[in-house]
């Protein structure tokens, strides 16, 4: 009797290493983002085939704007293209467009092009696709904390009765479970802001891949590397 292999229901992804894979090519940084695109497109097939519901992906970090100007320009613009041309596609394929993070920090057509997805798509039910944009934990935590504190001070809400459920109710992830697995590709081993309080207990995996190098069968991997890991939460097994 075969046993199935647990695979995970939310994957989370730090995609880096585009800049890398310009810069090995001798082309521009943005280059390497247009190919990153076409890698997120690749991974959410393999996900969607393997079964994973939740796909999030680290798309732009609160720090990130601490960029060159002409970089967060670009990336401003391949986010509104890809957003336009991808929601077709999305929309057929049953995908549900989310995103984690402050939106309000970026300009108006950002924001509507974002509504936009997020509407068109709201029905799909195969796989939330999660975009973590102007997204970093501890600016997640502050807004939450904020919005305890407000709750409190109108007398709505307990000191006392803030558990951990509720700190996860106020985060930008409640409508989603925590992320089983986290991959990060180009071989840096660190989380850079991403999910700390939702990623306690997930299994982590760091391939030496720059993320428009990382294919089906490298996601497929990351999944039969989770599958061989033993998670024991705290727990004696
Ligand atoms: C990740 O690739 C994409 C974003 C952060 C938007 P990088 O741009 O960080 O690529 P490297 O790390 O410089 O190679
Ligand atoms: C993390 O990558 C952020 C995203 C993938 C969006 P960075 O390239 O910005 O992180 P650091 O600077 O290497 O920590
Ligand atoms: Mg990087």
């Amino acid at each position: 009797m075969s046993i199935a292999k647990p695979i995970p229901q939310h994957v989370a992804i730090i995609m880096d290493g585009n800049g890398r894979w310009a810069k090995q090519r001798g082309k521009e940084r943005t280059e390497g983002h247009i190919a990153g695109v076409e890698t997120i497109r690749t991974t959410l097939r393999a996900a969607m085939k393997s079964g994973v519901r939740y796909l999030t992906f680290y798309a732009f970090s609160t720090e990130n704007w601490g960029r060159p100007k002409a970089e967060v320009e670009a990336l401003m613009e391949l986010l509104c293209k890809s957003v336009i041309s991808e929601t077709p596609e999305l929309k057929k394929q049953g995908v549900s467009v989310r995103t984690i993070g402050d939106r309000s920090r970026f300009s108006e057509r950002v924001q509507f092009y974002l509504n936009q997805i997020e509407q068109e798509t709201r029905e799909g039910e195969r796989l939330t696709m999660v975009l973590a944009l102007n997204y970093s934990s501890r600016d997640e935590l502050r807004r939450a904390m904020q919005q305890l504190a407000q709750r409190v001070e109108k007398g709505e809400l307990k000191a006392e009765e803030i558990d951990e459920k509720r700190i996860s109710e106020s985060l930008d992830t409640a409508f989603m479970p925590d992320p089983d697995l986290v991959i990060r590709t180009s071989g840096e081993q660190r989380l850079s802001n991403f999910l700390m309080w939702q990623a306690s207990y997930a299994e982590f995996y760091f391939p030496e891949v720059l993320w428009p190098d990382f294919t089906e069968e490298e996601f497929e991997r990351a999944l039969e590397v989770y599958a061989s890991r033993d998670r024991r939460y705290g727990l004696v097994k």
